[in-house]
């Protein structure tokens, strides 16, 4: 049986699908939950400034985008960090660690961007004995408004020095969330590891409108008329989230700085994959809000089963196995030959690879063959993009076949080389030209 027991920075806990620091992890009665259904830690709802807590709107604060099938994709919102009073967090964070010894907990912190708001809340936090201290330099909504959140994740500098303070005045790990608004990703990593933070953890939301009412042309969620940006999460975000894990994971001037990953993970399939690109743990908010605390198990199973079939015997013969894998557009192998291939049993004749193919690609399916509807590849026109294979409505009916070594590509006339070769020495490149000159 795979061993998913996770070590992140010296945090243990019993599996790497941490919740993420949002709703889900606001308060004792939904983190007691939490680790019931089977949760390996949380990140608990960001915490701020001793004081009068922040005020969130009255009205709808979520948005979405759906598929077809009504099935969430996106979610959109403008909530705040806790509105609830620092010391109630607090209080409550210390009986749950204390009730819960074997789960991670890690607090959340949001405050001002001066170095006694953050010497003055850490020894508060670290009194609870929870196991660190998670920098949300984030949130692009509201509380960047005010020079915190994205305002901090968007300023390396600030980063740094954040880090750097939360070093100096406590003992506990520091994981510096990070933006995903942003240029360049590496750059706030860099900044978090210089400042000294144990571990990166991404990503916190995208800003973004997911809608207009088209009657009152107001965004939505509406608050009396008026929208306002808010943070993108869920399964559309993945995509997004992976690249930036696999961007700091592969920087040679962040390798081996831990990552938690962050976006969109809903399946265990997604977890392995953040894993894979070089994630320590994963943490997940959207698929909780949705689903409930239960599709943990899911995760957990599936994860398990999958390492069991294929002899992975702990996290660490999966964390980072896809990294090397990643690389830069112009060391891709320029002799790799693939050809869509259409299984005629699974067809439905529906047509849309070829209208895909006809009106945007390479006409390279047929839609009439002696009269009849019929799809087939034309190899000699393929160029092996893999539209048709996306747009196709059954899984598995176009696969993409590599041409073997030694065959001849039909639509270019050459045979496949065995040799490797890449744009840095092709031909066309007038960079590789001046090179050989
Ligand atoms: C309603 C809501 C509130 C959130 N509040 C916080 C927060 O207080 N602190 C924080 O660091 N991230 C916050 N997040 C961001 C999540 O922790 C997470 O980074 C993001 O949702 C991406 O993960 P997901 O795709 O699994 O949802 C919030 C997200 C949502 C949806
Ligand atoms: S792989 Fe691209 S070019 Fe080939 S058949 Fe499919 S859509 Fe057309
Ligand atoms: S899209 Fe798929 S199912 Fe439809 S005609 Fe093409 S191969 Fe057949």
């Amino acid at each position: 049986m795979a061993d998913i027991r996770n070590d992140f920075v010296g945090i243990k806990s019993p599996n790497p699908f941490w919740l993420a620091s949002a709703p889900p992890t606001d308060k004792a009665y939904n983190v007691e939950r939490a680790y019931k259904a089977g949760w390996g830690g949380v990140v608990w709802k960001t915490l701020g400034e001793e004081g009068p807590p922040v005020v969130n709107v009255n009205g709808p604060r979520y948005g979405a985008i759906w598929g077809a099938d009504r099935r969430l994709l996106g979610l959109n919102n403008i909530e705040l960090i806790t509105d609830r009073q620092l010391q109630l967090n607090l209080q409550e964070i210390k009986q749950v660690k204390k009730n819960w010894p074997d789960r991670a907990l890690v607090a959340s912190i949001m405050v001002p961007c001066v170095e006694e708001s953050w010497k003055a809340i850490l020894p508060a936090v670290e009194e609870t004995e929870c196991d660190g201290i998670e920098l949300n330099f984030g949130c692009p909504h509201g509380m960047s408004e005010r020079g915190m959140g994205s305002a901090v994740g968007q300023v390396p500098e600030y980063i740094e020095m954040v880090a750097r303070w939360c070093k100096q005045y406590t003992r506990m790990p520091v994981i510096v969330k990070l933006t995903p608004n942003i240029t360049d990703i590496r750059y706030p990593a860099r900044a978090a590891k210089k400042g000294g933070a144990d571990a990166v953890s991404l990503i916190n939301t995208i800003s973004s409108i997911t809608s207009v009412n088209l009657d009152t042309f107001s965004p939505e969620p509406s608050i009396d008329g008026k929208g306002s940006h808010g943070g993108y999460c869920g399964p559309a975000v993945k995509p997004i989230a992976l690249n930036m894990v696999a961007e700091i994971a592969r920087d040679p001037q962040t390798a081996g700085l831990p990552i938690s990953g962050i976006g969109g993970v809903t399946t265990w399939r997604d977890a392995a994959e953040f894993l894979a690109l070089g994630a320590g743990n994963v943490q997940v908010c959207t698929a909780a809000m949705t689903y409930g605390f239960k599709v943990v198990q899911e995760m957990i199973s599936g994860l398990s089963n999958w390492m069991d079939e294929k002899g992975h015997r702990s996290l660490s013969d999966i964390v980072g196995r896809a990294t090397p894998n990643v690389t830069d557009w112009q060391y891709l192998n320029l002799n790799y030959v693939a050809k869509a291939h259409i299984d005629q049993d699974l067809c439905i004749k529906c047509g849309r690879c070829h209208i895909a193919c006809e009106d945007t690609s390479h006409q390279a399916i047929t839609a009439m063959v002696n009269g009849v509807r019929h799809f087939e590849v034309m190899e000699d026109e393929c160029v092996g993009c893999n539209l048709c294979v996306n747009v196709c409505p059954v899984e598995g009916c176009i696969t993409m076949v590599p041409l073997e070594v030694g065959a001849l590509d039909q639509r270019t006339g050459k045979t496949v080389s065995p040799d490797y070769a890449n744009w840095t020495t092709h031909p066309n490149n007038p960079m590789a030209r001046q090179a050989a000159e």
